[in-house]
């Protein structure tokens, strides 16, 4: 995973040098402007390591722009100056340069550097905050690292940069200003509902918004502190605490001050004692970063000791007691060639971007989601147009904007179905996401196979060519039509002998006896999918409660919200046909276990279920293995449920067990660092044992 991602860029003479050189000084400028660049992270750094390389061998036509040489960030303009110069960090991007980096340290302050800071490097602009009598008087942005920009009026939009710290005193605060991802999809949000071009990533939008100074309307950012010096006002002993203290020190009285550092998330910075426990703790990192609510785009590693800092020291650019280990880029521009429109099983008509193919981390991605036509109106995005694209762990890759300033006008426009293009029925556009009017009957043959595949009515030989057979021979138009199939229905079917034949009546019968849930998932609701259909079920014990319910009894179902509710109260009205038919063949409506909800005005809390995990959060990760691997996660979750637990899949500091088997990866590891009680599927088999079957 560690590996090195960005081999440089060849530079061949002197003038694709000097062109090199004008092209990252371009990028860097567009960078620290918060402008969007015609290179994404991943070129620049490329480019930047070709300039260095043919700056090695040619150290007399060393050009003065160059990148590699002075601060970074250089193209900004600033009037306030910095006390003490605002730094870059110099990057390595594998192991072995990491540990080259710490052989160099080491010799250079004369001992073996051991002590080190670990932490996130946060993807955002670098700020300066000072503290006047413990009050938040100036925001200084970075600028050309020795002077930046007054962006004090972003005061009050900054979360975890109090207005009052904790303590009377001065003090300037260094850290990194960010959106959340979820700040960002609201910053877009309000900026394209004032008209506004959206950003292309979270970065663009905070230093768009940061530097942007009469905005109608303020959204909020995130800010975290890395750094805590003296001011020329700071009382001398508080001054000389600032200049002894080790890192993690400064840290943790940063976290006192009332500032927020990464302390409080999961990938806080930790002391690492040598390189093979940094090594050991990037992985850590790196693991978890696509679970992370803000983007990261490395590690940094300091020298945690203010003694080995001092005996380091510092460049022009960068200090000599830091690095950054770049991870690799998970955004790239490419450009979008087509939308496809594809109906999914509930007759959802999707539009899917075909991309000019692009690597991100290793893999080559073609296709990458667009939400929905409102969606693409609100990106103003065009065929042809330059995209970013995002593409994070095992996510499903997105198109978060275009490049507007990369437009030829040669750009066409998407154009949208008039139609459904499944099945040519009109499209319901009442909705953000557009619906064939054939509902779930326009992809019946996805709709029929999701229902039979096996976390739902688990119909062993009824795979998706029978089902397109079954289709094509009109036998079967919904779910219901496949519980009365005759036996010389599918005897005249091709490819059906006896055997086949009464296997498949007899796993029919069987799928009659499914608990409600699995019923309830086969039949496709939109907007609930396996576990989600469990809660329903299990909320509400029977079919007949569960289509008795209003939005507001199914708000009462945990993780329903006031918008998911009338979605799903309104898709089983028009399931209702279905269901009857269904419950008329003798298929199963209700939930073992499970006891109705009280009526409304009775007792509201239901009575608090027994069990070995009642009460408990668990989250399985990993290969399952003995008497646990033949189960799907689908039927772990069941079993958890049955056992009084609620599963989940992602691990927070709510999680009470994490089933950790064979190959588990970033979950054991968040896991591990939040100090949760961990369990192999063997222990997990005993606490559960009366309950396997
Ligand atoms: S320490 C003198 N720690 O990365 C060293 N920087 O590419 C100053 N950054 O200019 C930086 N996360 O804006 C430090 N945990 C972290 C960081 C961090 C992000 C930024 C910072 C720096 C840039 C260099």
């Amino acid at each position: 995973m560690l590996r090195m991602t960005t081999p440089a860029a060849v530079i061949v003479d002197a003038a694709a040098y000097a062109q090199a050189v004008e092209d990252a000084v371009r990028a860097a400028a567009a960078y620290y402007e918060g402008g969007t660049s015609v290179l994404d992270d991943d070129a620049y750094d490329r480019l930047v390591r070709g300039i260095s390389a043919w700056e090695a061998e040619h150290p007399d036509g060393i050009l003065p722009d160059s990148p590699t040489g002075k601060v970074a960030g250089g193209a900004v303009e600033g009037d306030v100056p910095h006390t003490v110069p605002m730094l870059s960090l110099d990057n390595v991007f594998s192991a072995e340069e990491f540990t080259a980096w710490t052989a160099s340290l080491s010799r250079r302050i004369g001992r073996d550097a051991t002590r080190f800071d670990v932490g996130p490097k946060l993807d955002g602009l670098a700020i300066a905050a000072r503290y006047s009598a413990g009050r938040l008087t100036r925001l200084i942005t970075r600028g050309d690292g020795t002077a930046g920009e007054d962006v004090s009026h972003a005061i009050g939009t900054v979360e975890g940069l109090p207005e009052q710290l904790n303590e009377p005193v001065t003090v300037e605060v260094r850290g990194e200003v960010l959106m959340t991802n979820a700040q960002f999809e609201h910053a877009n949000e309000v900026r394209t509902s004032h008209g506004g071009q959206p950003f292309a990533n979270p970065r663009n939008a905070a230093a768009g918004t940061l530097r942007a100074k009469e905005r109608v309307y303020t959204v909020p950012m995130t800010f975290f502190g890395y750094g805590l010096l003296p001011l020329p006002g700071t009382d001398a002993p508080l001054a000389e605490k600032l200049t002894e203290l080790a890192h993690s020190e400064l840290m943790a009285l940063a976290g006192d001050l009332g500032v927020h550092t990464s302390a409080g998330t999961a990938v806080p910075d930790v002391v690492a004692e040598g390189a093979e426990a940094v090594l050991e703790r990037v992985g850590e990192i790196a693991a978890l970063r696509a679970e992370l609510p803000f983007g990261i785009d490395g590690i940094v590693i300091k020298a945690d000791l203010a003694e080995d800092q001092r005996a380091a020291g510092s460049g022009t650019r960068a200090p000599r007691w830091a690095i950054a280990y770049k991870l690799p880029a998970v955004e790239k521009i490419t450009r979008l060639l087509e939308v496809e429109w594809n109906v999914g099983r509930t007759g959802i008509i999707a539009p899917r971007g075909v991309l000019e193919p692009v690597v991100i981390d290793g893999s080559t991605i073609t296709y990458a989601t667009l939400h929905n036509p409102a969606d693409i109106t609100r990106r103003d995005l065009r065929l042809g147009d330059h995209v970013m694209v995002h593409r994070a762990g095992d996510v499903i890759p997105r198109i978060e904007a275009p490049v507007a300033h990369l437009r030829t006008g040669e750009e066409r426009p998407v154009e949208f179905p008039e139609s459904c293009p499944r099945c040519g029925s009109e499209i319901d556009s009442s909705e953000e996401r557009w619906r064939c009017a054939q509902g779930r009957n326009c992809h019946l043959v996805a709709s029929l196979a999701y229902a039979a595949g096996r976390d739902q009515l688990d119909i062993e030989g009824l795979g998706g060519t029978r089902v397109v057979q079954l289709v094509e021979a009109g036998l079967v138009t919904d779910l219901a039509d496949l519980f009365a199939l005759g036996r010389d229905q599918l005897l005249a079917l091709e490819r059906m002998g006896e055997t086949s034949t009464d296997n498949l009546l007899a796993a029919l019968a069987k799928a009659k006896e499914q608990p409600l849930s699995r019923v309830l998932c086969a039949l496709g609701v939109r907007g609930t999918g396996r576990s989600m259909s469990r809660r329903i079920a299990r909320h509400f014990a029977t079919m007949d409660h569960i289509r008795a319910a209003d939005a507001e009894s199914m708000q009462r179902v945990e993780g329903i919200g006031s918008e998911k509710a009338p979605t799903i109260v309104a898709e089983l009205a028009e399931l209702a046909p279905l269901i009857d038919r269904l419950a008329a063949a003798g298929v199963n409506m209700t939930e073992p276990g499970a006891t109705p909800p009280p009526p409304p005005g009775a007792e509201d809390e239901a009575p608090a279920e027994g069990g070995p995990l009642a009460g408990m959060t668990v989250v399985v990760t990993g290969a399952m293995t003995g008497s646990l691997e033949k189960l799907s996660r689908n039927e772990m979750n069941e079993l958890i449920e049955r056992a009084g637990g609620r599963s989940s899949s992602s691990v927070s500091r709510k999680t009470a067990l994490v089933v950790a088997g064979e190959g588990a990866g970033s979950k054991r590891a968040k896991a591990e660092q939040l100090g949760l009680r961990l369990a192999t599927p063997e222990e997990f088999a005993a606490l559960v044992a009366g309950l396997l079957d």
